[in-house]
């Protein structure tokens, strides 16, 4: 029955990569309110406003949060643009009443594909508005493809704006121990994640103990090399084996805890409980289908929640 699971998984992971919902939606509005329905469980809405209204909700109830406008593989220089602007109006607005708070993104939504010069451009425009209103940048890490070219706009970036530019590492991949020692500057602020893309396996790993024992290693290099680390996963066994790792390291200041939003809550609530740090995960955008897309990709029991999601009331 094991070897039945697997099959099950492996087949619903494979229906879950080939979906492309935009087709659906761009035909159909009933389908589009439908789909809506099932990403309204991870997407706070497609206005700025409603993800700073959950984030305001959030922070009372005790968690740090994270913004993403949702969008990546901008196409066109107008489009990065647009999204650049969109950043710009999110830190501005984040700013005001809200120091800590981090802004996430992809560089390929600010003009990666391209050109890297550009995508470092407008990187460094929004780190210049975002030092002095205490707003954090936080790079997304995206398919291998693009790993080398990640790094290289990071590094170069970082120099300028030490504390304020983060980056996410995924610790499937095989070359990111090395990466962590050869491109993050000593007291970098650096999340890590076990990695969202399916990747050929002779440079990846598959969710396995291997996987988690890395993930684990990981943490513990960075926070030796004084980095402020987030430990971006809701694998609960994971996170119970981190809280008590750091706790005996005496390094739980250096490090916090950060969830989706929408993905296991009960998780997020028990370690604030816990007197943990947890930072929350919010995005927000018109592209909601492309997030939508990833969570069922990344975990196909999803299809099922988002069938059960559009089926309610
Ligand atoms: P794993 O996939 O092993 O799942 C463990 C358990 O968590 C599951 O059994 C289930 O209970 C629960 N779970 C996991 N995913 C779920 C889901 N979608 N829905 C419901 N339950 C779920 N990736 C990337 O490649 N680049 C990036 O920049 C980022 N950024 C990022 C930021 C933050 C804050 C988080 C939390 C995650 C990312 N990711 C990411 C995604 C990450 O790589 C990974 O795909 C997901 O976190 C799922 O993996 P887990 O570590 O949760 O464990």
């Amino acid at each position: 029955s094991e070897s039945m699971e697997k099959q099950l998984a492996d087949a619903l992971k494979s229906v879950a990569r080939r979906l492309d919902i935009k087709e659906y939606i761009d035909r159909d509005p009933v389908m589009n309110q439908l789909l809506k329905k099932a990403a309204d469980r991870y997407v706070t809405g497609e206005q700025r406003q409603q993800a700073l209204h959950t984030a305001r909700e959030l922070e009372s109830a005790g968690y740090a949060v994270s913004l993403e406008y949702i969008g990546e593989n901008t196409q066109s220089a107008e489009e990065c643009e647009q999204a650049v602007q969109e950043l710009s109006a999110l830190i501005r607005e984040a700013g005001v009443d809200r120091k800590g708070a981090r802004v996430s993104f992809d560089l390929s939504h600010i003009g990666l594909l391209l050109d890297t010069e550009l995508a470092l451009r407008h990187l460094l425009e929004l780190a210049q508005q975002a030092e002095p209103v205490g707003i954090e940048l936080f790079i997304s890490m995206e398919e291998s493809a693009k790993t080398d070219r990640i790094l290289s706009v990071y590094t170069r970036a970082v120099r300028q704006y030490p504390d304020n530019i983060g980056i996410t590492l995924q610790a499937q991949l095989h070359r990111t121990p090395e990466d962590a020692v050869a491109q993050l500057p000593a007291g970098a602020r650096v999340r890590i994640v076990k990695g969202a893309y399916q990747e050929p396996e002779s440079i990846s790993m598959p969710r396995s103990e291997a996987l988690d024992t890395r993930y684990v290693e990981l943490v513990e290099y960075v926070l030796q090399q004084g980095c402020r680390v987030s430990v971006a996963t809701h694998d609960e066994a994971l996170i119970d084996r981190m809280l008590e790792i750091l706790q005996t390291a005496g390094a739980d200041r250096y490090a916090e805890y950060e969830l989706l939003y929408g993905i296991r809550p009960e998780l997020s609530r028990r370690l604030l409980d816990r007197g943990q740090p947890v930072r929350i995960y919010l995005t927000y955008g018109h592209e909601w289908y492309l997030y939508l897309c990833h969570r069922i990709a990344e975990y196909p029991p999803n299809l099922f929640q988002a069938v059960i999601d559009i089926l309610s009331e």
